[in-house]
Order: C-alpha cells, then sequence, then structure tokens
C-alpha cells in the first residue's frame, strides 16, 4: 500500500499514518504509524512508546532528539535507535518499538505489512523539528 511520493519524505523528517491492524488471530486494531528517513533509508514503527504508552510525538511535534541522531519519545525523553527502534534508555533497554515493513518502490514509499489498512495520512514534519535531552 503506498503512502506517498518518497521524495516527500526528507532526511530525518517523519509523517505519521493512521493504520488498521488486521489479523487472522486477532480483533482488528487501530494504531499511529510513524514514517521517517534516516540515512537515507525508510522506516516506519507503531507509534507507541513502550514505558507509559504514548506516542513518541505526544509532548512535542517531534520525534528525534535534538541532535537528530536517536528517536526520543517526548514525554519522558527515553531514546531509541532509529534503524532497530531499540530503547535504550535505562528503565524500557532492550524493548523495542514495533516495526512495520516499510519500503521504497518506483519511487513511492509503500508499507509492505499484509493485514494493514491504510485511513489517515497525516502530511510529513520537516527535520528540523527535533527537541533537546532535557
Ligand atoms: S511514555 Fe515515552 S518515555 Fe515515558
Amino acid at each position: 500500500m503506498q503512502i506517498l511520493p518518497a521524495e516527500a519524505l526528507a532526511e530525518k523528517a517523519f509523517l505519521t499514518v493512521d493504520v488498521r491492524l488486521n489479523s487472522t488471530s486477532t480483533r482488528s486494531s487501530q494504531a499511529n504509524v510513524v514514517v521517517f528517513r534516516y540515512l537515507g533509508r525508510v522506516y516506519a514503527y507503531v507509534n507507541h512508546c513502550m514505558h507509559m504508552h504514548k506516542p513518541l510525538n505526544c509532548q512535542q511535534d517531534a520525534i528525534f532528539d535534538a541532535e537528530r541522531r536517536w528517536l526520543r519519545c517526548s514525554m519522558h525523553g527515553f531514546i531509541f535507535e532509529p534503524e532497530t527502534g531499540v530503547c535504550i534508555s535505562p528503565v524500557c533497554e532492550g524493548q523495542a518499538l514495533q516495526a512495520i515493513k516499510v519500503i521504497e518502490q518506483d519511487g513511492m514509499i509503500v508499507f509492505k505489512e499484509k493485514y494493514l489498512q491504510i485511513l489517515t495520512v497525516n502530511l510529513p514534519k520537516p527535520a528540523v523539528s527535533g527537541v533537546s535531552h532535557d
């Protein structure tokens, strides 16, 4: 399922997508997915911090830290590896954001999840929206 033209997502910019996740074993559920470009590659994770079950951008309209090296939850500042979604902050160290398969194909950003239905695409946020660790 195509999200938008790949060129619309600049380095370290992000967008969010409301989706329905369907499964043969569980009831369908809705989720918000954060999609971003990091070092040229596109990644996507369910936008749900495992610490206190908040979206990464719940307090500030940003998903990166000030240096734009790490993903950062704006609620309490926990940080995550962009490439893996693994949390490296002590309380949740080793736990990971739920990855969503996404690729660039024929100039488009495309979800490759069989049981995912796109509901709404929220346009990309600029890369300048990083926040500090304070
Ligand atoms: S809810 Fe994300 S760091 Fe606390």
